[in-house]
């Protein structure tokens, strides 16, 4: 037996880490640690707040209430955003053998956490979601569109995965700690629903047990739900549909890139108005207004978590263009090459501009937006 072991521990280790995902949550740390406290009397707890460096100083408020309880930690994560990859690290540096996920903003219902513990003790399952589509649950404080997009997400779960469970996006839920750790590997961390995939990550080895509830209003701050998110969404759906062959951000780098393409033909078309006899300076300012839009799209919506911003993105717009002009010649050179060697016209286009899309998603994600390590 180690030396460690012999020494009594001062405080009880926890049974149950309660994951805090957060940003700019600041009026809401307070009022979630003591709901906690009052929900989980009698069971041996942490909470486990992991911020995206929020502006609005959510992290030092939370660490600051650390300094009073030992049960109240934070991960304070910098350059990186999202909610899927802020659960992930999470969930990941507890050591508990239960661990639950629940939104910051009290619009979850904590008073169902020790039911949800029972459940994964009493070993009827090992994944519990508290879901607001069956029983008495409900969503009607999500608002009319809200609830209607959360209804037709989970819709396409249950029929392009296969997942058997009412609320696979729901933000709430609570699993044994080595059921995580066995599917973490194959997790994406781009995107807001992490449920989703866990469940179509573990391939049918979970038994999941749902249990309702009502969905609450926010008292204070705001939904970081926003038209990106849904489209991450949606890239990560066709991912895991792909099983996993199409990375969850190319199918938003591939809409942005077509996104590019009309840009490209309504400024030509507009320059052409001003300037009729002058056509390769109309195609050069069309490119580079295609260029210029493709780099603020991508920014905004492919690499949203790693957005770039100031110098950095002066700096990045510089690689990008440097990296797209190479990609250009080389779809040239391959599609030329083809049609020489008697492809169809069509064959040898798409051809060239599907290596030239697949050389700018490589060298982007390599340079442009890196992940900073840290
Ligand atoms: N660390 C981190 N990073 N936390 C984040 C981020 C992020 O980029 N974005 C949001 N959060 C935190 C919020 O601070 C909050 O605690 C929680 O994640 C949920 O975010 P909300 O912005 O309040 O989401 P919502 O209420 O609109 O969406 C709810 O419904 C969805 C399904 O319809 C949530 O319950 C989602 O989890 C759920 O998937
Ligand atoms: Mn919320």
């Amino acid at each position: 037996m180690s030396r460690h072991a012999t020494v009594a521990p001062p405080v009880p280790a926890p049974v149950l880490s309660v994951v805090i995902p957060t940003f700019n949550e600041a009026a809401n740390v307070e009022p979630m640690v003591d709901a906690l406290a009052r929900a989980l009397e009698g069971i041996s707890w942490e909470v486990i707040f992991v911020d995206d460096d929020s502006p609005d100083m959510t992290a030092s408020i939370a660490k600051a209430l650390g300094r009073l309880d030992v049960r109240i930690r934070c991960v304070h994560r910098l350059f990186r955003r999202g909610l899927a990859g802020a659960c992930i690290e999470g969930i990941l540096s507890s050591s508990a053998p239960y661990v639950a996920v629940i939104d910051g903003d009290g619009q979850h219902d904590e008073s169902k956490l020790p039911a949800m513990l029972q459940i994964l003790q009493s070993c009827d399952a090992n994944l519990v979601i508290g879901s607001r589509y069956v029983g008495n649950g409900s969503a009607e404080s999500l608002g009319g569109f809200r609830e209607y997009v959360s209804r037709t997400a989970n819709a396409l779960i249950q029929r392009f995965l296969r997942v058997q469970v009412s609320d696979p996006v729901s933000g709430f839920f609570m699993l044994r700690r080595e059921v995580f750790d066995a599917v973490a590997p194959r997790l994406s961390t781009v995107g807001f629903k992490i449920l989703f995939d866990i469940i179509a990550s573990s391939r049918g080895s979970l038994t999941i047990s749902e249990i309702p509830y009502r969905f609450r209003a926010r008292e204070y701050g705001a939904s970081k739900f926003n038209t990106a998110i849904g489209l991450e969404f949606l890239g990560l759906l066709l991912s895991k549909i792909s099983g996993n062959v199409v990375g969850p951000r190319f199918p938003i780098f591939v809409l942005v890139g077509s996104i590019g393409l009309v840009v490209h033909l309504v400024a030509l078309r507009l320059f052409l108005n001003v300037f009729p006899d002058q056509f390769p300076w109309c195609q050069t300012l069309a490119t580079f207004a295609a260029v210029a839009g493709n780099f603020v799209l991508n920014n905004m919506l492919t690499y949203r978590d790693r957005r770039l911003r100031g110098a950095a993105m002066l700096r990045g717009f510089g690689k990008f263009c440097l990296i797209a002009g190479t990609g250009a010649v080389s779809n040239v050179g391959v599609a030329s090459w083809l049609y020489y060697q008697h492809s169809t016209w069509w064959i040898s286009g798409v051809a060239g501009a599907l290596l030239g899309a697949l050389w700018n998603y490589v060298m982007f994600s390599e340079f442009v937006w890196r992940t900073r390590c840290i």
